[in-house]
């Protein structure tokens, strides 16, 4: 973030701390913490008696060099979104932190190159942790490559609120597939030797008046949706750091909140990182560190002299910083960021490039293919491809997570345009769809039209045997947006090329779900979300079959607005004359109530009824599937999966359950899944372990969760709306 209130406490921090910390880091230090063969809480310990008291408060808040002005920033700062300096005198290097969602961000106006892999929410719709894992690993390494320490990572909050600006950065609305996939992320992220970071610990959902609105919702409900996703993936992860939200929950700052702090996060799951602000989350000294949070970034408002103060009057006892700063070092230890440092240094381009196209092509989720209309045939005599900027490249979202274009943003706004163009025309990778259909159909007559005229383009489109409209939807951290529409007229211009020509594909570049009033209008559409610097590549290949797509949906699509459990977007009250403050925030706080509960997503519209445009875990295949004997036990079930076409392709099996009905629970819920690859005609048993804890409740008076005896039934098949197996199973007491 780089609002402008920020920087003054920011820029103050550095003033104030470089002439009494001159950077000499290659002296080197000796001393006990320096024996690797000691533990990391050892070495802590070691190290902490060392720390004087303005050492110690030195390492619990942050210096931020990237609000402002360049000339503004320390010298050995790398100019990611965070930086602490370190103290050379006892071997300490620097805290140098990028974000590192969909590669390592916002660093290119310093001329480096970072992989811009698909949003996270295409990673998510690959349902492959494997493949999260190669994900994660390709931030880490280059976060490590280009000399940075820490990496801002993936968020575990659930796409409640379709209209979310940041739904891109999710990996989906249920909390066991993003607390699996993400968990992996995580872990590939800190394996390359960086220390890593869960966001924004929680029940941040919707990006308008996300510094002041106070997230409302019942305790087992945030049991079992928000807190559930943050739980698998930092136990899954053993993620070194967790950024606490902008918003209030149940009443309290994030960052400030006692219970999800220290009930939950340090007691409850007996977390051991440490526990950062997110930028300007911090809102006080004493409740704040009373409450278990670890360190303000990126500036010292709070814990720079306020914080020295508190500890020599005694408000905040001495334990507590101890505490901070022995968690902050521990983990250092733990990931070996000191042992092994990182150098800065060049990327190499080409083993992130391979995987982001990987994710890219298994993450594109084909949506409809009415008579085979896809894959397309090579030799199909002229396509006219239309709209998007298909030419120039493909769209990526905006904000801290915005990897830069390399060589430039491939979509120049207008020359003299306002400062604002890139930030509403969005940033473009260089990876032009239009060049990868060429290389595929060499022998087709292909012409480009921008769509900016929807007559002209359907002009084309009658001229041509094929028409591939790029559809886009820009969303930016910061902003929701106003409905589920896509905007520009893009509706209008589907619609009279449709009407032009009856072989039109749509490809949906989104940030999350969008409404469809053209499908009917349509054979076939892709979901390609933000599919980064390979996604050119990947769409045409699954336009002409190369890749068999296998993306299946991590949310649900809906027919509109007024199904959604909020139809309008929470804001402030009406009667309130309010201005908008920076990034067009309002100013006056106001309540989201998450009165659906339980119901987020799927489980929202399984509970009310309500048919989706497209259900969760729904993605279509070149060839079928056939689902087959199943047999299910408490602990584990087994079923066969068959491909009966003739493309070889990739299932995505998936295993619900509903409780019994003492449970009150939404009708069923996602509890495990399994990709399987198949050659045509070939059948696989798949057998999977069922964890007893995906299917428990929470009981908040007895503060665990609790698997209730009874009849559970399990439903098995290719998406939460299409399940041909099921069976009984019984919880004995
Ligand atoms: C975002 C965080 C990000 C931080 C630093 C904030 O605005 O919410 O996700 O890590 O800025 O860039």
């Amino acid at each position: 973030m780089r609002l402008a209130s920020f920087a003054l406490g920011a820029f103050a921090a550095v003033a104030l701390l470089s002439p009494a910390f001159p950077q000499s880091a290659d002296q080197p230090v000796t001393g006990p913490w320096t024996d690797k063969s000691l533990s990391p809480d050892r070495r802590a310990d070691l190290l902490l008696e060392q720390l004087t008291l303005d050492e110690k408060l030195q390492l619990v808040h942050g210096g931020s060099p990237y609000m402002g002005e360049e000339t503004r920033q320390p010298a050995q700062s790398l100019g990611g979104a965070g930086w602490i300096p370190g103290i050379p005198r006892l071997g300490i290097p620097d805290f140098q932190m990028t974000d590192g969602r969909s590669g390592v961000a916002n660093i290119g106006n310093r001329g480096r190159y970072a992989t811009a892999l698909p949003s996270a929410l295409a990673a998510a719709a690959t349902w492959d942790p494997a493949l999260a894992y190669d994900y994660g690993a390709t931030v880490g390494r280059e976060v490590r490559e280009l000399g940075f320490n820490v990496s801002l990572g993936g968020t575990a909050n659930l796409i409640r609120e379709p209209r979310n600006g940041r739904n891109f950065e999710c990996w989906g609305e249920d909390p066991i597939l993003i607390g699996r996939m993400l968990g992996r992320e995580l872990k590939g992220t800190q394996d390359q030797g960086v220390i890593g970071n869960i966001n924004r610990y929680a029940v941040n959902d919707q990006e308008n008046g996300r510094f002041i609105y106070n997230t409302v919702i019942d305790r087992r409900a945030l049991w079992e949706t928000d807190l559930l996703a943050f739980q698998i993936a930092i136990r899954e992860s053993g993620v070194g750091t967790v950024m606490c939200a902008y918003n209030k929950l149940n009443g309290a700052y994030a960052c400030e909140n006692p219970y999800l702090l220290d009930d939950v996060l340090r007691k409850a799951w007996n977390y051991k990182g440490w526990i950062m602000s997110d930028w300007g989350a911090t809102h006080s000294t004493v409740p704040s560190a009373l409450a278990g949070f670890d360190q303000e970034m990126p500036s010292d408002k709070f814990y720079g002299a306020g914080l020295k103060a508190a500890i020599e009057n005694g408000k905040v006892p001495m334990s507590r910083l101890n505490d901070m700063v022995h968690r902050i070092l521990r983990t250092a230890y733990t990931l070996g960021i000191w042992d092994n440092p990182p150098k800065p240094g060049p990327v190499n381009p080409f083993p992130g490039a391979e995987v982001a196209q990987r994710v890219a092509e298994q993450g594109i989720v084909l949506l409809k293919n009415a008579d085979a209309q896809l894959p397309l045939n090579p030799t199909v005599s002229s396509i006219a491809v239309i709209g998007a900027h298909a030419d120039a490249g493909v769209l990526s979202g905006g904000g801290s997570d915005q990897v830069d274009a390399a060589g430039g943003n491939a979509v120049q706004p207008p020359p003299n345009s306002d400062r604002n163009a890139t930030r509403r025309s969005g940033v473009w990778h260089p990876s032009p769809p239009l060049a990868a259909i060429r290389a595929l159909a060499p022998a087709a007559k292909i012409a480009f039209d921008s769509g900016a005229d929807p007559s002209a383009a359907a002009k084309l489109a009658a001229a041509s045997t094929v028409a591939i409209v790029f559809v886009s939807q820009r969303t930016t951290e910061g902003r929701d947006v106003e409905n589920l529409s896509l905007p520009d007229h893009q509706d209008d211009l589907i619609a009279h090329v449709a009407a032009a020509n009856p072989r039109t594909i749509v490809v949906l570049e989104t940030g999350g779900p969008v409404l469809m009033p053209w499908l009917d209008r349509v054979p076939a559409v892709l979901e390609a979300w933000y599919p980064g610097i390979r996604g050119g590549p990947a769409i045409a290949n699954i336009l002409f079959g190369k890749v068999n797509p296998s993306g299946r949906l991590p949310v649900t699509f809906p027919k509109s607005e007024a199904d959604l459990p909020h139809p309008v977007l929470p804001g402030p009250p009406k009667s309130d004359t309010q201005s908008t403050g920076a990034d067009h925030q309002p100013e006056v706080p106001f309540d989201v109530p998450y009165t659906e509960g339980l119901q987020v997503g799927y489980k929202w519209f399984d509970a009310q009824d309500k048919q989706p445009l497209f259900p969760f875990g729904f993605g279509l295949s070149y060839t079928t599937f056939t689902y087959s004997a199943l047999r299910a036990g408490p602990k584990q079930i087994t079923f066969t999966v068959t491909n009966t076409g003739s493309a070889p392709g990739a299932e995505v099996a998936q295993v619900y359950s509903s409780l019994p009905a003492s449970a009150a629970e939404p009708p069923k819920r996602l509890v495990a899944w399994q990709r399987v690859q198949l050659a045509p005609r070939e059948s696989k048993t798949v057998t999977l372990a069922i964890d007893p804890e995906f299917l428990s409740i929470f009981n908040l008076d007895k503060q665990s969760w609790e698997l209730l005896p009874g009849e559970y039934r399990v439903l098995v098949g290719g998406s939460s709306r299409n399940t041909p197996l099921s069976a009984a199973i019984r919880v004995v007491p």
